[in-house]
């Protein structure tokens, strides 16, 4: 396991766009932490790395928001869903199993349905203002090699 701390919303781009450089298709982030503690703000730059250039929102009524780019990427925010089996109506298997990457927000309310291998990323508040600190753990050997290449860069 990584850990990282990002001393603000413009360093956490930073290690998103880092990991989004580096992003294949079919990969799968998980993005676990607590209401504004830069879940989306990590997406932005994610896309950024990924050459993404279309604006990334929060899809607060939307579970899926798509962008287009040299990958696609599927955004994923489950905070609404009531039950994960909801996710079977949107068809998430294509996508989790097709050929963008996807990134998640919520991952833990839909924890049945998530491949064993992806890339874990936690996200804490800081003990300072405006900062985050990170946990990057990479499940599988693809996944691993990705927390390897964040641990020579930013460790
Ligand atoms: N180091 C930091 N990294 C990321 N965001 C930060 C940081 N410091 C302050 N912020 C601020 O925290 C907020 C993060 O909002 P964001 O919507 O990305 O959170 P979220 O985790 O997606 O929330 P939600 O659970 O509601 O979807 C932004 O207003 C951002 O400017
Ligand atoms: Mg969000």
């Amino acid at each position: 396991m990584v850990k990282l701390t990002s001393a603000s919303p413009r360093q956490t781009g930073e290690i998103a766009a880092f990991i989004g450089r580096r992003v294949n298709r079919g990969d799968i982030l998980c993005l676990q932490g607590d209401l504004g503690t830069g879940k989306t703000a990590f997406v932005q730059g994610l896309a950024k790395g990924m050459g993404i250039e279309d604006y990334v929102t929060s899809p607060t009524f939307t579970i899926l928001n798509e962008y287009h780019g040299p990958i696609p990427l599927y955004h994923f925010d489950v905070y609404r869903l009531s039950h994960a089996d909801e996710l079977f109506d949107i068809g998430y298997e294509e996508y989790f199993y097709g050929d963008g990457v996807v990134v998640v927000e919520w991952p833990e309310r839909i924890a049945e349905l998530l491949p064993e291998e992806r890339l874990w990323i936690r996200i804490n508040y800081g003990s300072r203002q405006n900062t985050r600190v990170f946990h990057i753990e990479g499940w599988g050997k693809r996944y691993k090699e990705l927390e390897e290449a964040i641990r020579k860069c930013w460790c």
